[in-house]
């Protein structure tokens, strides 16, 4: 499995933490930065990371900033990226089994490096059960795809 890992300022210090933990266990990761604890704006590298996953250059990515909440908020702007915000191992098995997110966001303010850990290896292990879940994961995309059809009939026709 391919990872795409990046963070803010916020999170910067806990991505080193789960880049060496992924290294660890024999994932391979690549790095979208930010390379330095200096301040950056996180929609900056939720984009790349988000992009990248979404075609298909990675299997999934892990987002972290300081409460992992903005990270997550623009991950899912991108179509077919379902981001999740977990701090904790239930959330962490749910949203794979239930939701087959491809993004984890987490926050680097929020929760220390030991939890972050044990959510990464539950997120990284769980699969999607399908199923039930499979129609209600169909439903999301139908939303995208309804919103950008209804952009196209607005826009189209316009000079
Ligand atoms: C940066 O100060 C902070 O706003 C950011 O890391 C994140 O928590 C945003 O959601």
């Amino acid at each position: 499995m391919r990872i795409a890992i990046g963070s803010d300022h916020g999170g910067f210090e806990l991505k080193q933490t789960i880049l060496s933990f992924l290294h660890e266990m024999g994932t391979e990761a690549v790095d979208f930065g930010t390379y330095a604890p200096e301040p950056v704006d996180y929609p900056d590298i939720a984009r790349s990371v988000a992009l990248a996953v979404a075609k298909g250059e990675f299997d999934r990515g892990i987002l972290l900033c300081g409460t992992g909440i903005g990270m997550c908020i623009t991950a899912n702007k991108v179509p077919g990226i379902r981001a999740a915000l977990c701090h904790d191992v239930f959330s962490a098995k749910a949203t794979r089994n239930h939701n087959d997110s491809n993004i984890l966001c987490m926050g680097g303010r929020v929760i220390g490096p030991g939890l972050a850990r044990e959510i990464v290896k539950t997120w990284l292990a769980q699969e999607f059960e399908g199923g039930r879940h499979k129609r209600r994961v169909d439903k999301i995309a139908a939303v995208e795809e309804e919103f950008l059809a209804s952009r196209e009939r607005d826009t189209s026709g316009r000079c």
